[in-house]
Formats: C-alpha cells, sequence, structure tokens
C-alpha cells in the first residue's frame, strides 16, 4: 500500500458518491467504503503491515480520507432524505380549501317534539316522568285498571294479543298500576310512551304516543284535574283556548270525562278539523276509581287522585 493508493481511493469514492441520485445507492457506498469489510476499513486494519516509521503518515492520510468520505456520505444522505421527504410531501399534497362532505341535517321527529313539548309543561308543573313496558300483562292492562275479564269495555280498545294474558299495551294507563304499587302517594307523574291498537284508517295507526298522567294524594279534587288540565291547554293551544269537560266512561275513573279544546284551526266557528262542531277532543280524564286504589293496596277512604290520557299524534 501506497499513500497514492489511498488518495486514489478518496478519488474514486468523492466521484461515486457524487454521482449518486439516490439514498440507495449513497448506502450501498457506505457499506462499500466504510463498512466492516470495507474498502477503506480495510486500509486501516493493515496499518500494522506499514514500516513504524511511516505508520503516523499513512494513519493520517487514512483517516483524512475516512473523515472525508464519511462526511460526503453523511451530506448526501441528508439530501436524499430531505428531497424524499419532499417528494412525499408533494405527491400526498392535502388541499384544504377542498369543500368537505355534505353531511346532511337530521332533525326531531314532529311527534317527538309535540311530546316533548307536553311533558316539559307537566315537568314544570313537578311532576315526574316514569315509564312502562310495551308488553304488558293482561293484568296491567285491563284488570287492576277495573276491565274485568269478557266485560265489554275491553271492546273500547281494540287489542293485539302476544298470548291469552300478555298484550301490546292498549293504552298508557297500566303505568299508573305498577307506579302506584311501588310507591306511597303524594304522587305526580306523567308516563310517555308507546301503545298498540288494532285498528288503522286514515286517522288511526296500531302504533301511536300517549301522555299518561295522575297526582294522587289525601284531598285530590276534581277541580285539581281541571286547573292542572287548563293550565296544559293553555300552555300549548294558547293562552285564550277554552277548555270544557264532557261526562264519560272509562272503568279506572269515576267520574269520568272527556276533554275538549276550543278548535284552533277555526276558532270554534267550525270546519272540516272539529266537524263542524267548533270543539276537538284532546284526552280523556277522571277521578281514579277506588277500584283500582284497592287493586294497588291504597286506601281509598284516605287517597283521592286524578288521571287523564292523551294522544300524541291527534
Ligand atoms: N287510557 C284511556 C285511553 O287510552 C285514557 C284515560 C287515561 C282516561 C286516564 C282516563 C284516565 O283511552
Amino acid at each position: 500500500m501506497t499513500i497514492e493508493d489511498v488518495l486514489s481511493i478518496k478519488n474514486l469514492a468523492d466521484e461515486e458518491i457524487k454521482k449518486t441520485g439516490d439514498l440507495k445507492s449513497v448506502q450501498a457506498l457506505r457499506i462499500k467504503y466504510l463498512g466492516k469489510k470495507g474498502v477503506l476499513t480495510a486500509k486501516i486494519n493493515s496499518l500494522g503491515a506499514i514500516p513504524k516509521e511511516d505508520r503516523p503518515e499513512y494513519g493520517r492520510v487514512i483517516n483524512e480520507t475516512k473523515d472525508y468520505v464519511e462526511s460526503l456520505i453523511k451530506q448526501q444522505e441528508e439530501f436524499f432524505k430531505a428531497s424524499e421527504l419532499e417528494n412525499l410531501l408533494k405527491a400526498n399534497r392535502i388541499d384544504v380549501t377542498v369543500p368537505g362532505f355534505f353531511i346532511p341535517h337530521g332533525y326531531q321527529h314532529p311527534t317527538s317534539r309535540v311530546l316533548d313539548e307536553i311533558v316539559d309543561v307537566f315537568l314544570s308543573l313537578g311532576f315526574r316522568i316514569e315509564e312502562g313496558p310495551e308488553v304488558e300483562s293482561d293484568y296491567y292492562n285491563f284488570e287492576a285498571l277495573n276491565f274485568p275479564k269478557d266485560h265489554p269495555a275491553r271492546d273500547m280498545q281494540d287489542t293485539f294479543y302476544v298470548t291469552d294474558d300478555v298484550v301490546l299495551r292498549t293504552h298508557t294507563s297500566p303505568v299508573q298500576v305498577r307506579v302506584m304499587e311501588k310507591n306511597k302517594p303524594p304522587l305526580r307523574v306523567i308516563a310517555p310512551g308507546k301503545v298498540y291498537r288494532c285498528d288503522a284508517d286514515v286517522s288511526h295507526t296500531p302504533m301511536f304516543q300517549q301522555i299518561e298522567g295522575f297526582m294522587v294524594d289525601e284531598h285530590i279534587s276534581m277541580s285539581d284535574l281541571k286547573g292542572v288540565l287548563e293550565i296544559f291547554a293553555h300552555a300549548v293551544f294558547g293562552a285564550s283556548t277554552p277548555v270544557r269537560f264532557r261526562p264519560s266512561f272509562f272503568p279506572f275513573t269515576e267520574p269520568s270525562a272527556e276533554v275538549d279544546i276550543g278548535c284552533v284551526i277555526c276558532g270554534g266557528t267550525g270546519c272540516r278539523v272539529c266537524k263542524n262542531s267548533g270543539w276537538v277532543e284532546i284526552l280523556g280524564a277522571g277521578m281514579i276509581n277506588p277500584r283500582v286504589f284497592e287493586m294497588v293496596g291504597y286506601d281509598p277512604e284516605l287517597y283521592t287522585g286524578f288521571a287523564f290520557g292523551m294522544g300524541v299524534e291527534s
């Protein structure tokens, strides 16, 4: 080995490294010159064979060459790494000015909006919300509400039977029984939910929503019922809406009433909606029948209460 050998390695390396076109070929040259079996490494390893007095000079030239090649390779590597990143960024450029996908808004179903509005009125009067099952036993849907088996009053509600003793609830009134069984008065409860009846025409669907309400305590009277329902009607239909009670019948209330409001469409003068009567029926109501109190273990001498049930859609 001569000094010239080393310098020609340096020149060759210099030429080769500067000619590289990508990171891969630079890394191949790193192995060729500086790797374990690299050309320069071999020179360093063979220093021992150089005569002692020449060794410092050889060592210096080889080390300088090694440092030179090392820094040149590093420089090239950095250059290609940077341009690779740049290419990657160019290729995967995100155009932040492209308009996003349009996601249509959802809206609350009209029935849910009305239901929420009605429930809010009763919450403001101190009622609390309770719920019951839609698949209900005959006992809660009928029996405990004073509809005896085979009584013609059951025909008022066309019932979907699941089995002989299990029905799709025809009204939300069973929630009255379930809540009273588990709680002592005073009670102020609102119970919204789906109910099912086996009929369908322009104004009826087999499934619809009802809101049940009831209040039980000592000394609750029909005037409490009238007051609460009037507040409700005025809040939902307008402060000047007239409200009237008509005698009616439900097995679980006594006395029972049907409640009408002045037709909000024609203002009471008569139209198609109110069938020219000027009034629209909005709910059934009454004083809870003492028989129902007996069924849930309340003392009917001590407690009285009112209940009402209204359809949300109609
Ligand atoms: N449950 C009755 C119906 O669905 C309405 C009602 C509820 C009547 C509470 C009186 C008291 O027709």
